[in-house]
């Protein structure tokens, strides 16, 4: 089960934390995987780390705000690799202006770049792979979300909050127009993971205490779910958000 040889993914932000653990993942599973990333270097590391576990990865380092750029990346993956993208993680989703600051604080200059990068980065690289899907008849698209897209939370991140709703609102739609064309399109709302302390250990064990599950959430947790619902198996699973979070959120 859970197969993915024969298949091409393409992960964005992969060049650490989250999408880093998937895009092993996946290769781990088989597939030959594209880890994308602002930072070259950074996607290369993940690379390095696939290839060292005897996988096969591609780094393309490219913005998923600039479209010719995601465009270019996803014909240069379909040189590279032989075949075209057939699974989608769009995990770039940390905007530098994301900020832990309540609303009525947040300068409006700081509202475009979360809305912008969970919204237009994940509809670019839809757009460039979702042709090829369609006429492959076979395709998987993954859409990063967190819990703050689902529930209110009062610590200053509405507007990103917004941008994940938003991301959602789309994938669903998205998952009813290319059902029959064998592509599935679901979210994944993360809740808390193990970089959400950014390295405190106080606030870790203290933000570790708050989930059910009693540990904050992994690179391999991601990865694991990631690769079911990209694999053939998840077929009849689509237009759907999933939390990973531990039970912290129930529904
Ligand atoms: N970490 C958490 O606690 C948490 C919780 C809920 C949801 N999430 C979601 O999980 C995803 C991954 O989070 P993370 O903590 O691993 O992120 P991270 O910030 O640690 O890493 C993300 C990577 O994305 C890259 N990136 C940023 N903007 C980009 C762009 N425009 N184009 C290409 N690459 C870009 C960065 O260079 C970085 O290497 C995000 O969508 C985030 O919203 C994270």
């Amino acid at each position: 089960m859970f197969d993915l040889a024969g298949h091409v993914a393409l992960v964005t932000g992969a060049g650490q934390n989250m999408g880093a653990g998937a895009a092993r993942a996946l290769a781990a599973q088989g597939a030959v995987v594209a880890v994308n990333d602002l930072s070259l270097e950074r996607a290369e590391a993940t690379c390095e780390e696939i290839e060292a576990a005897g996988g096969t990865a591609i780094a393309v380092a490219f913005d998923v705000l600039d479209a010719d750029a995601v465009r270019a990346a996803v014909a240069r993956v379909r040189a590279e690799a032989g075949r075209p993208i057939d699974i989608l993680m769009n995990n770039a989703g940390i905007h530098p202006d994301m900020g832990a600051v309540p609303f009525r604080q947040l300068d409006p200059a700081r509202w475009r770049g979360p809305i912008d990068l969970n919204i237009y980065g994940s509809l670019y690289c839809v757009h460039a792979v979702l042709e090829d899907m369609c006429a492959a008849g076979w395709g998987r698209i993954v859409q990063i979300s967190s819990g703050a897209g689902r529930t209110g939370l009062n610590i200053g991140v509405a507007v990103y909050g917004a941008g994940k709703s938003g991301i959602e609102g789309f994938i669903r739609h998205l998952s009813q127009e290319v059902a029959p064309h064998g592509v599935t399109a679901n979210s994944l709302a993360l809740g808390l993971m193990n970089n959400s302390a950014r390295g405190d250990a106080a606030v870790t064990a203290h933000l570790a205490a708050s989930v059910p599950a009693k540990r904050l959430g992994t690179p391999e947790d991601v990865g694991a779910a990631v690769v079911f619902l990209a694999s053939p198996e998840a077929s009849w699973l689509t237009g759907q958000t999933i939390n990973l979070n531990g039970g912290a959120t129930t529904n």
